[in-house]
């Protein structure tokens, strides 16, 4: 029990010197807490004033603490500072959430932190104008990190001869910009190639897909990426496959040509191997070389290669495989080991055939046989019983 009250004490303690009001002082939240569009898609202003109220600022200055929900990582991030603005980058698909508190420390507190009990809060919708669905499926790929291309998939309710577009911002950009080039499907558009045109890496890039309609402006899409989660190495075009003296496959490979660094590849082999029988087993090796053996290979197995290969994740948190590479095989040629297999099963249909009938046809012989010998056959029989009756005897005897 005492200790119970002890704690209680210890509790009542600590919140007194994190917050509240022990000699009185208390401290209001922020007011005209607003949140603004910079026109860059994602990253807002965040703006508030300090609580009305009478605080000697010489004797105590006013700290803010905000917190606001990253939809990115799905939690909450805090900072503390003593501005009045702070910008930080939001999805705007989704409710955007911000909460202020104000903060007092200095001569007037006694040096200790007195925090206001309520926050003011902000919640911004996602934008629900606007005809139709926002684009779905928006995919960005950085393809062997030359040229940047922007796809989405058609949404089932755009209105018929709506036009979409495309803008994006990042923070070498004064203003958003509008797609170099479209890519189009049919008619429609459906993504955007950024070309040769650069897009920095290791910074958000900010897009929107927003477009008009005969119905109206059409329901933007929102979204933000860094370029270098986005690579897709080119594809590796040869493969150089041979049988050591000591009969290991040594498979050597290149890395694409291009700006990819070679030591960011991590690889995965597929290898396929056609047994005797038709059958391929096929099994997937990862490695970070360009090379591979493989030890002591039947000849009656045909072993084929190919690789792909995608940034690794020491140099990116993700990214996209690349295409295969053509498929390379020892034997090179098909034909040799697959075509006996082919003809193989015909030769056996035949043998078991031509194996079948002749055992038929001496079990119907036999059958004659023994049908036209029954009765020769009795005193015959009789014969051997007394032999092997005379044979025992002799045994025995002996
Ligand atoms: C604030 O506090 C300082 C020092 O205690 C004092 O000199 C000053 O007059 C005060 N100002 C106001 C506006 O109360
Ligand atoms: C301020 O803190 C000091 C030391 O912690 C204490 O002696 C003093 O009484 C406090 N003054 C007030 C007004 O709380
Ligand atoms: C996009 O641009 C690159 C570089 O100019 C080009 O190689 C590529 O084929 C283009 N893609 C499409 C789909 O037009
Ligand atoms: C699409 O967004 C851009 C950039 O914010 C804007 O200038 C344009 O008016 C918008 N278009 C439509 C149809 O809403």
């Amino acid at each position: 029990m005492a200790s119970v009250s002890w704690m209680a004490v210890m509790l009542l303690l600590i919140t007194c010197r994190e917050s509240m009001h022990c000699d009185g002082l208390t401290v209001d939240p922020p007011d005209d807490l607003v949140i603004s569009e910079l026109g860059q898609f994602g990253r807002l202003q965040i703006s508030w004033s300090p609580p009305a109220g009478q605080i000697n600022e010489t004797e105590c200055s006013h700290l803010y603490q905000l917190e606001y929900f990253n939809s990115y990582s799905d939690s909450w991030s805090a900072i503390r500072t003593f501005k009045r603005t702070y910008t930080a980058q939001f999805d705007l698909m989704k409710d955007v959430r911000v909460r202020v508190y104000t903060l007092l420390r200095g001569p007037c507190t006694n040096d200790t932190l007195i925090k206001s009990s309520s926050y003011t809060e902000v919640v911004q919708k996602p934008p629900s104008t606007g005809v139709g669905t926002p684009v779905q499926d928006f995919v960005c790929v950085y393809h062997n990190m030359k040229y940047v291309e922007c796809n989405w998939g058609r949404s089932p309710k755009l209105p018929a001869n709506s036009q979409q577009h495309l803008y994006f911002w990042h923070k070498e950009l004064e203003q958003a910009e509008e797609c170099p080039t479209y890519v189009k499907t049919g008619e429609t558009r459906s993504g955007c190639n950024f070309t040769e045109s650069s897009l920095p890496e290791f910074t958000d890039i900010n897009f929107c897909v927003n477009g008009s309609s005969q119905e109206g402006p059409l329901k933007p899409a929102f979204l933000s990426l860094q370029i270098q989660n986005q690579v897709k190495p080119g594809t590796t075009e040869k493969l150089d496959l041979r049988t050591d003296p000591d009969a290991q496959l040594d498979l050597r490979w290149n890395s694409p040509a291009g700006r990819v660094p070679a030591h960011c590849l991590e690889w995965e082999v597929e290898h396929n191997q056609e047994g005797p029988d038709g059958k391929i087993a096929s099994q997937q090796i990862v490695t970070n070389q360009k090379s591979l053996k493989l030890p002591s290979i039947h000849d009656t197995q045909r072993n084929c290669f190919r690789v792909r290969s995608k940034l690794s994740k020491y140099c990116a948190n993700k990214g996209f495989w690349s295409e295969w590479s053509p498929q390379t095989c020892q034997p090179e040629n098909r034909e040799v080991a697959s075509k006996p297999w082919d003809i193989v099963p015909v030769y056996v249909y035949i043998a078991f055939a031509i194996l079948a009938i002749l055992v038929l046809s001496l079990c119907v012989g036999a059958v004659l046989k023994v049908r036209s010998l029954r009765d020769v056959k009795k005193p015959d029989a009789l014969l051997a019983n007394l032999f092997a009756r005379s044979s025992v005897v002799t045994v025995t005897d002996a």
